[in-house]
């Protein structure tokens, strides 16, 4: 057994613990940015739930920055990290989904060194960011999916040049990941079957990909069993807040399992979707893959596949994973084609090279490495749903 496990985040986990915000952030300073979504936080309630924490522990000053949307942008980035500069921010607060941390974190390296965001995309470790200077980074996830919470990674868009890419670095970590699955009771159930399906991924490729790292499996490992057993129950039953906290509690498992085993093809695919077709949801886009993709790779890696297949309740026979990502996927609400979310078929071609050009770095890690055809071909068994 040789592995590595490095996780410098401060989890707080439980119900209503966004009450300790204020507390927690007061070590921190006394100058505070929110980095959040346009609505949901405010209409959930966190907003003012962080605000008044934050009050009661005298904050000296909290701006809401509240631009983030869905596939966040590098411009958006770049105008948050220059509010935090002309207002000598001490400290940084995510709170929405996916998007409202992958941003705070981001904002974090833009604000705390020179440049702009496109330049810390595909960064190398190294002694050129000096670690003191990174503004520390508060993480409140109101989903249960990214696991962004826990993890270096922020995944990043430019719209101009139509890619989505990831910084992922050590400095990229939050300092405290502040988990309240209270704050997930108010989405909705379409909403909880595509976070949680990008949690339930997550799980899937780091468990089956070629990097070994056995503590990052049992992680894995751990989140699959949660998923199966409860993301059908917390889309089937919004208010059930212990079907809530299973989740959040598994989300984050596999944001770990993310952190130290890396993703794989799945995602390498997905996102030149999402760069492509902003409007689609990054777990849309991977539920679309999936069963194509599981089928490519199973014989890569059979042990593991035939593992994923038992704890999802089929036999343990590394082809069986086709249908338990399948039929799980189906089980939420999820199986879908690139076709039914929009994708145009003369697209595919352009996709299958950005992805040849923008995500090879996962191919020698995926479980079967994968060539341009391949790529054009499962994109193409994709298209009209596998
Ligand atoms: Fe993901």
């Amino acid at each position: 057994m040789n592995f590595d496990f490095y996780l410098p985040v401060e989890i707080i986990f439980g119900r209503g613990r966004i009450k300790s915000l204020g507390e927690v952030a007061k070590r921190y300073g006394y100058r505070a940015i929110i980095i959040t979504g346009r609505k949901s936080a405010k209409e959930n309630g966190a907003l003012e739930k962080a605000l008044g924490s934050l009050k009661s522990w005298g904050v000296e000053k909290v701006i809401v920055y509240d631009k983030v949307e869905p596939n966040p942008t590098d411009k958006i980035v770049n105008e948050a990290s220059q509010i935090v500069v002309e207002e000598k921010i001490d400290y940084i607060v995510g709170l929405g989904g996916g998007s409202a941390l992958d941003t705070a974190k981001a904002v974090s390296i833009v604000s705390s060194n020179e440049g702009y965001a496109w330049d810390y995309v595909n960064y190398p470790e190294g002694p050129r960011l000096i670690p003191y200077l990174n503004r520390p980074v508060i993480c409140i996830p109101t989903t249960a999916g990214t696991g962004s919470e826990v993890n270096r990674y922020s995944v990043i868009s430019n719209p101009i040049r139509k890619e989505k890419l990831v910084i992922s670095h050590s400095l990229n970590y939050p300092k405290v990941a502040l988990i309240d699955p209270e704050l997930c009771l108010s989405m909705s159930p379409k909403l909880t079957a595509i976070t949680g399906v990008d949690a339930f991924i997550h799980a899937l490729e780091s468990l089956t990909n070629k990097v070994e790292n056995v503590f990052a499996d049992e992680l894995a490992i751990r989140a699959l069993r949660i998923i199966k057993e409860w993301l059908p129950v917390a889309v089937s039953e919004p208010s059930n807040l212990k079907a809530r906290e299973w989740m959040s509690y598994a989300a984050m498992l596999a944001g770990i399992a993310i952190d130290k085993k890396r993703v794989a093809l799945i995602h390498g695919m997905e996102h030149p979707v999402s760069a492509h077709y902003p409007n689609i949801a990054h777990a849309e886009g991977l539920a679309a893959l999936a069963p194509a993709i599981t089928n490519f790779n199973y014989k890569g890696n059979p042990k593991k596949y035939a593992l994923f297949a038992e704890i999802m309740g089929y036999e343990p026979k590394p082809e069986k994973a086709v249908s338990a990502v399948a039929d799980f996927l189906e089980k939420v609400g999820m199986r879908v084609s690139l076709k039914e979310l929009g994708v145009e078929k003369e697209k595919l071609e352009r996709l299958a090279e950005d992805t040849y050009m923008l995500s090879r770095g996962l191919f020698p890690i995926n479980p079967v490495e994968p060539s341009m055809e391949d790529i054009l071909k499962l994109y193409q068994q994709s298209y009209e749903g596998f």
